[in-house]
């Protein structure tokens, strides 16, 4: 028997593509981002789970949990799962093929908590009553000079002893390093399976439309925006999770 394709494997890369795009959120991409994000960031599931039990370490009774960039809604439910009743999740994201895929998943979701999917640019989004929000990859999608007005409005948003759960790709100043990580994230890649095409096409897509920040750049703009302590509490390879004490 001819072994069929999955139409949820990312194919999107696969073939040589003449006129390359910038990459974007869009159909093509919304319905296979679940296995491209796992096979393009290493630790991606033990971030998730990361998102679980910070959730339920500091979300606070009667207060509203954000996901800001929340795709299909993976890092959305984990919280969600992991809220008391009382309290609302809150997903955010700009792209309409990701949002319309993200209230499917929800739909099949039973855990108790309220629960609000929302079609909105991130940057206009009102954090308000907050005990935790994440940002999972997201950041890093932004122009670089809307990300401080970005981070000020989360701390302003939090609740006292609320926190901000931080997960980005990262950049090195020292060259060495810059080379040594990103043959490490290549081989990576080639271990999940991408071919060198792919990996190549995907690279110069994503040139200028994710911007990644070095580890030093990203705990100044977290204090800038008023955090009195940032912890770093996981990092795989050239990808970190940072928390944000308020
Ligand atoms: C890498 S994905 C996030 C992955 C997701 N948090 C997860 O854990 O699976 C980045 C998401 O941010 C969204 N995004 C980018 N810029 C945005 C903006 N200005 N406002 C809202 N969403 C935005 C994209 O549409 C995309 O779905």
């Amino acid at each position: 028997m001819v072994p069929t394709a999955d139409p949820k494997e990312d194919k999107v890369y696969a073939k040589p593509i003449d006129q390359l795009e910038a990459f974007e959120f869009n159909a093509k991409v919304a319905d296979v981002f679940e296995n491209m994000i796992e096979r393009s960031v290493p630790g991606y599931p033990l971030i998730l789970d990361i998102i679980g039990l910070t959730t339920e370490h500091f979300a606070q009774p009667n207060t509203c949990c954000y996901d800001l960039g929340c795709s299909l809604g993976a890092s959305t439910l984990k919280i969600r799962q992991h809220l008391p009743i009382s309290c609302l999740a809150i997903g955010i994201d700009n792209s309409s093929d990701m949002v319309e895929r993200c209230r499917a998943n929800v739909a099949r979701d039973h855990s108790q908590a309220q629960i609000e999917i929302r079609q909105e640019d991130l940057r206009i989004t009102r954090i308000e009553n907050a005990s935790v929000v994440v940002m999972n990859f997201t950041l890093q999608f932004l122009p670089e000079g809307d990300r401080d007005n970005v981070l000020r409005g989360i701390s302003d948003g939090l609740v006292d002893g609320g926190v901000f759960l931080l997960c980005e790709k990262i950049k090195f100043d020292n060259s060495n390093q810059q080379a040594l990580f990103e043959d490490l994230h290549l081989s990576f890649k080639r271990l999940m399976g991408y071919s060198d095409l792919e990996i190549a096409q995907k690279r110069a897509a994503l040139e200028n439309v994710l911007i990644p920040s070095t580890i030093t750049e990203l705990n100044e703009r977290v204090s800038r925006a008023g955090f009195s302590r940032t912890e770093l509490i996981v990092q795989c390879l050239n990808f970190v999770a940072i928390l944000a004490i308020k």
